[in-house]
């Protein structure tokens, strides 16, 4: 049989991880973890409860009653906070702006993490996020940063907004996309860089079904010299 391999794949913001990733998955028979959702699940539970989100000591409690999970779904994989379908609550946009803040409490992040490797152990794994080849899985075989330009990211969220029936401004996505990239970026904690073993994936001039041929290719590339 095939060797069940770890797929790290992080890059920013709508570089187009989560649509990647998800059909990477499927072509592997791979289980896939969108770490990002899981950060959103947490802005939400704490904005729910009215938990001021610089106080990582509260945000800490809240989070013990507070369970993740993950079900299968079309188009988008379901998440749960507990029994709760939290799918459709996590992107809204007052998550969206806020979950940065989150992400940068060093505490959350240990917590996250933990979960995160353990739905690793599974074997056969694609995660998405910011830091699963750098901290959360040091030890994947395959690495992918994902980019694409500012520009053609906030075009990408922009069309997918447009089927939502949300009406926001590209220019204004084009900079809460920066805004949060700086984020990311900077914080002392876990920041979003490429692993010094990571392959560069540049998707700015490609449509998703290219994306996913180049990181298959480097999967089965791996499976054949890893046997
Ligand atoms: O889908 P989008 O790129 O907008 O974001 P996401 O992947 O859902 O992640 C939301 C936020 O969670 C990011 O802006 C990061 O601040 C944080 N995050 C993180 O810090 N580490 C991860 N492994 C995944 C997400
Ligand atoms: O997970 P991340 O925030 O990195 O991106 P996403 O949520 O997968 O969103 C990326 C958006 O860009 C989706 O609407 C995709 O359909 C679209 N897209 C893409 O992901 N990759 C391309 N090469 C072209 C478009």
């Amino acid at each position: 049989a095939k060797q069940a391999l770890q797929v790290a794949i992080d890059g920013p913001a709508s570089a187009g991880k989560s649509t990647v990733a998800k059909l990477v998955a499927k072509r592997f028979g791979y289980i896939y973890v969108d770490t990002g959702a899981m950060y959103r699940a947490v802005t939400y539970w704490a904005m729910q409860q009215h938990v001021d989100l610089a106080d990582e000591a509260a945000v800490i409690t809240a989070m013990k009653s507070l369970k993740i999970s993950f079900k299968p779904g079309e188009p988008d994989q379901l998440v749960f906070a507990n029994q709760e379908d939290i799918t459709a609550a996590i992107r809204q946009p007052d998550v969206t702006n806020n979950v940065s803040t989150i992400a940068a409490l060093p505490q959350v992040r240990t917590i996250l993490t933990e979960q995160q490797r353990e739905m690793a152990n599974a074997g056969g794994i694609v995660m998405d996020g910011r830091d699963i080849g750098t901290t959360v899985l040091p030890n994947a075989e395959v690495k992918i940063f994902l980019v694409a330009s500012a520009a053609e990211r906030a075009k990408r969220r922009y069309a997918e907004n447009v089927k939502k029936g949300i009406d926001t401004p590209l220019a204004q996505l084009q900079a809460e996309i920066e805004l949060r990239d700086h984020k990311d970026s900077t914080r002392k904690v876990s920041p979003l860089t490429q692993a010094t073993d990571a392959t560069l994936v540049d998707t700015t001039p490609m449509s998703i079904d290219e994306v996913v041929a180049a990181i298959a290719k480097i999967i089965t590339k791996k499976q054949s010299s890893t046997i």
